[in-house]
């Protein structure tokens, strides 16, 4: 089965991790992907911030929501009053699956199987363990099911703050949309609303 533990470290903080994941073959991701995008941010964030996997400009650069989607979420936060600098944000699986229209160079986003989800979860786990956040605030579906199980729906289980299962002492957790869903929204107004008021209700949860 696909699965990342063999190619964690089985000590050290962070930057242990991060180094070791550029290695990972845990699932056939690694393949066409540019690199492992690893989480950034404060080691010591009172929040982690889950999205689902890079995207183009992440692929490129290597960093986590640098792209559109990530511009969007910086907005968002913003305006929900959580400081940037001091959260941690990293993505359910870390590399980026993406297709090629026969033509074009574009490389087009495509959502991470389950089973390739699963595979990565346990370099979430490190994180969620390493940086100990009181509150993890899930971007979407991949997230959601990586961290809520399976029958997780945006729709229904957005914007109530719950206890996080299986990983953690205390840790809650919130979830709502993903920006790129936000992006793509015909209302796009009203979307971007919702995700900043379950981003406040976030923060009222701390
Ligand atoms: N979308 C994500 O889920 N993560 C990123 O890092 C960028 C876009
Ligand atoms: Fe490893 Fe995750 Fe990349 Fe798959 S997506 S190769 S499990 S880091």
């Amino acid at each position: 089965a696909y699965d990342a533990t063999p190619y964690l470290p089985r000590r050290g903080r962070l930057p242990a991790h991060r180094r070791a994941a550029a290695d990972c073959h845990g699932c056939p991701l690694y393949r066409d992907a540019s690199g492992t995008v690893f989480g950034r941010g404060d080691p010591h964030a009172r929040i982690m911030l889950v999205g689902e996997q890079p995207g183009d400009q992440e692929d490129r650069e290597g960093v986590p929501f640098v792209g559109p989607a990530g511009r969007l979420l910086r907005r968002a936060l913003d305006e929900a009053g959580i400081d940037q600098d001091g959260v941690y944000v990293t993505n359910a699986v870390k590399h980026f699956k993406f297709t090629r229209r026969e033509t074009g160079k574009r490389r087009i986003h495509k959502q991470p199987s389950l089973r390739e989800t699963l595979a990565c979860r346990p370099w979430l786990e490190a994180e969620l363990r390493l940086v100990a956040p009181e509150l993890v605030i899930v971007l979407g579906a991949t997230a959601g099911r990586a961290l809520l199980g399976e029958s997780f729906r945006v729709g229904t289980d957005r914007g109530i703050p719950m206890p996080l299962p299986d990983v953690g002492d205390g840790i809650r957790v919130l979830a709502t949309v993903h920006p790129s869903a936000v992006l793509r929204a015909k209302d796009r107004k009203a979307m971007y609303a919702g995700l900043v008021a379950d981003l406040r209700t976030a923060t009222q949860a701390l």
